[in-house]
Formats: C-alpha cells, structure tokens, sequence
C-alpha cells in the first residue's frame, strides 16, 4: 500500500503539521490529492508558503491549495471559510499560476473567508513583524490584525468585499480603529479613507468575483455525491492560537479542530489525520521558545536580523554559490563546507549547516529559519491534540553527512531533573534544556526502490523510538522534494 492509498482511505483526510510549520506538507499533500476529489485549505492565508515540485518546475503557492496544479484534470480546490486572503497577492498567485500554464478554472474561495485590508498590513509591519526585542515576527502579511478584526466582528468578508457598497460601509467603520495607520480620524475623514481603499480594489474585486462561492455548502454537496475531501493544513500546531506557544502563534487554528471548522465541516467528520514532523531537525520562523534550538539566543538572534539571509549565509561560511536565470543562488547542499559545518563542534554552527543542507529559509519572507533537533515531546503534546492516525517524516535527507544526530526526549527544568511533560507556555519552555539521545549520523541516502532496507539503522532505531513515545505509527519519510523520494514503512506497507 502506498501512502497516498493509506490516507486515500479516509473520506474526509486532513494533513496536520505537528511542528512549528514547513515541515512540507505542500509535497504531500501534492501526492495524496490524487486519491481525493476536492483539497481545501481551511486556515491562514499568504502567510504560508507552500513548496512544490511538479513536472521539474519549482511551484511556491501561499493561498492556493497545492492541488492547484490538477485543476486541469477536474480537481477541486477549496480557499475555506477559516481562511484570511490578501486580494491582490491573490491576483498575483492567480496570474503566476496561469502565467506558468496552470489552469484554475476549479478554484473556489469562500465568500466567508475575512479580506486583508491594506490597514491590517499596515499594523502588522508596524507592531509584529520584527522579532527584535522579543517581538513575535509576524510574516508581516496582516494575518494577525485581520482575525482580530473578525473576532471583534468588524471584519470584512469576501461577501462584503464584492459588494462596492458594503465594502465602503465596513471600511469606513474600521478605520477609525486604526489610529495608529489614519490617524485620529473624524467620520468624514474616514469617509474619505474608505473611498481611497475602495477604488483601488477595482481589478481584485473582479477577480476575486470569479472565484467567490458559498463552499460551505459545496463541501457538503460534494461529500453528499461521494467525492472525497482533502484539507491541507498551513502552519503547524505549536503556532496555534489555542494551543500553541502563545502569545508567539499565529491568529487562527492549524490543529485538526481548526482545519475541519475552517472548512466547514463538523469535527468528527474527518477520518484521517496524517501527522507531519519534520526529522531529526526542526525549525521555528520568528520569535518564540524553542528549547532545541542549535546555538541558542546567537542563533534566535542572528535569525532575527533582516540583513541575514541564504546568500550571506553563503558568503559568511565561505560555500561556493553561483546564480540562476532568476538571479536566485544555487549551490550543492551536500557541499564539503556544509557538511563541515554540520559537525562542527560549535552548535551555532551546525545549525547553520542543517539550515543550508535544508534551504530552511521563510518561503514567504526569505528569513533564516531557526534550526534545532526534534523535539519528541512537543511531537507528543501535537500528537495528542490532533490524534493522528498516522505520521510522516519529512526532510530526514537533510542531516546525511552528520557524524550525529540528537532527539530530544526529555528537559531539565530549574526544578526538576529530567521531566518528560511539555506546556507550551512560553515561561516553562524558556527554562527548560532538552535531555536528548544521541544516535550515530549516516550517510546520504539513495533509494534504489527497495524501500525501508535502504534506510541506515541508527535511523530506524530512532524512527521506531519516536513512533513509540508518540503512540502514532510512522508510516513513511521523505527523503526529499520530489514525489518519489518517499520510503514507505511496514506500517504502511502492512494496513
Ligand atoms: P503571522 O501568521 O504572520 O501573524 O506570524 C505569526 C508567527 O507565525 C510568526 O512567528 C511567523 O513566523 C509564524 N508563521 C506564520 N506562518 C508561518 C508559516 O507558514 N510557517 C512557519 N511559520 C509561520
């Protein structure tokens, strides 16, 4: 059985991120659309970016589901309820896509999804987006200040958004909201404003008409003709509103609870959950607690300063790089300076090579992602918020050429020795140093189509030790970006 079979047989299957997001789920949920009908996002919006590989060409997509790239075929993609959307970064992936000869004649977005005003962006870049001084770090995209405004019921819907009159309506109360952007503004002032906005969401809004639907109610007709649904989650659990590491989360829900709402959909209708964790690394974007960080507050801090992106990397750690037709840097992630660096005795450093060997920089923002070993209890505590059926690894490749690799299974707390109990309370995670289990490194790995035996032993001993502290099977790991290099396990093989 194949992954895509596994998950296939849910009729409702949501992809959890169970890590602080791009663990990549767009490759996989790239894969296992084939055996769905329908794919929906349910939360988030052009804060995500969502890599992909499809017929050679690398595909970054932020609000548009992955499955975009079958729309050709008659596949459904679904911008859901529980999503916020940027108009013309929506008219800008449309273009992209059709630019690159994708059709996106099944594309729906949802009439209850809330708009990004340019006065959302405005706060956010002003109040979140640096992650300097212990700020969060926001993509700066306005994700945050737009769900406020839903909560505090003064949002904008796509309904509203399509209407000239509502729109102007709407905008002319919020923005007396927002001082810090217009100023203490009287109501003819913010008349005014709202005029402004208005006019020049002209093309957006004409787009966006062509798309708009009432999908809550698709969904469910679609379920009712037996088609199949397939909800890709965006960001990652520990980012969740709810449950994350707050306040250094994002403004919605990526949990599974999240996912199905955001679609619209009861909970209990989604029969399959695919966990995803990357491994043995992970990476955290923006500010917050992450215990195992690699290099500590040096690592959070040269992560946090804008001037620091791959190139600098490149050029600071002496890797040879050269440019492409796009004027992006191109270099060998196996390169002898990187694999240096990942055994390195100093842990900044080793950080910086796992960061280079997994191009762990923003899809969205470009910035250095902050690199440490997996943390099998906050793999846990995800776990056991989204009761996966099942889990994938992602980016295992990355680590080929580290003499080792660690997993952290415990922490020291300044009270306790060794704890194995995770509180995503940014107070007990900042205190609190990782135990970790150290397994020997391996080289890089080649599939040769003969599945889990090509797979180094110390890496499945600390496979099958992660898939029993979670209480999940693991069921395949991906070994890099395209379709075939995934290894699929006996857990899988066996159902
Ligand atoms: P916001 O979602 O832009 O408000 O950002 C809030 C926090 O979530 C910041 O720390 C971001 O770096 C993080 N974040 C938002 N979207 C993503 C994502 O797609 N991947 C990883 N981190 C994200």
């Amino acid at each position: 059985m194949t992954l895509a079979d596994l998950v296939g047989q849910g009729k409702v299957a949501a992809v959890i991120d169970l890590q602080f997001g791009d663990t990549g789920k767009g490759k996989l949920t790239e894969m296992l659309s084939e055996r769905f009908d329908v794919v929906a996002r349910a939360t988030g919006g052009n804060n995500a970016g969502h890599t992909i590989v499809h017929n050679g060409n690398e595909i970054v997509l932020h609000s548009v589901p992955c499955s975009i790239v079958h729309d050709s075929e008659g596949k459904v993609s679904i911008i859901g309820n529980g999503c916020v959307i940027s108009p013309d970064d929506f008219v800008d992936e449309i273009n992209a896509l059709r630019n690159a000869g994708y059709s996106t004649d099944n594309l729906f977005v949802s009439t209850k999804a809330n708009v990004i005003m340019p006065y959302h962006i405005a706060r956010d870049r002003a109040h979140n987006a640096s992650q300097k001084n212990k700020g969060i770090g926001s993509t700066g995209r306005g994700i945050g200040p737009c769900y406020a405004d839903k909560v505090a019921r003064r949002g904008v819907r796509v309904e509203d958004f399509l209407d000239r009159d509502a729109l102007y309506a709407r905008v002319a109360k919020a923005v007396r909201f927002y001082p810090d952007v217009y100023g203490d503004v009287g109501e003819r002032k913010a008349r005014e404003i709202a005029f402004d906005i208005v006019e020049k969401t002209e093309r957006s809004r004409e787009v966006l008409a062509r798309y708009a639907a009432e999908t809550i109610e698709k969904v469910h007709e679609f379920l009712r003709r037996g088609k199949k649904v397939l909800i890709e989650g965006a960001q990652g659990l520990l980012l969740d509103v709810e449950f994350g590491t707050y306040p250094y989360v994002t403004s919605s829900s990526p949990s599974v609870n999240g996912a199905a709402s955001g679609v619209g959909l009861p909970a209990r209708a989604i029969d399959f959950v695919l966990g995803v964790v990357k491994f043995p690394y992970q990476t955290r974007v923006g500010g917050g607690p992450m215990p195992t960080e690699l290099g500590g507050a040096r690592s959070r801090e040269w992560c946090a300063n804008p001037e620091n992106n791959c190139e600098r990397e490149l050029r600071e750690f002496g890797v040879e790089f050269e440019r492409g037709p796009r004027g992006q840097v191109i270099y060998d992630r196996f390169h002898e300076r990187i694999n240096e660096l990942k055994n390195s005795e100093d842990e900044f450093e080793q950080g910086v090579g796992i960061r280079l060997a997994g191009s762990e920089y923003g899809a969205t923002t470009g910035r250095p992602r902050r690199v440490g070993w997996t943390d099998a209890l906050a793999v846990r505590y995800a776990a056991m918020l989204n009761s996966p059926d099942a889990i994938v690894l992602t980016k295992t490749d990355v680590l080929a050429f580290a003499r080792e690799f660690r997993v952290g299974y415990a922490y020291a707390t300044p009270t306790e020795r060794a704890i194995q109990r995770f509180d995503p309370s940014p107070r007990f995670l900042e205190s609190a140093r990782p135990i970790y289990k150290t397994y020997e490194g391996f080289e890089r790995i080649d599939l040769l189509g003969n599945g889990e035996q090509e797979l180094p032993d110390s890496l499945k001993l600390a496979v099958k030790e992660l898939s029993d502290f979670v209480r999940t099977p693991i069921v395949a790991i991906s070994v890099g970006k395209e379709r075939d290099k995934v290894v699929c396990l006996r857990e899988c093989r066996g159902k």
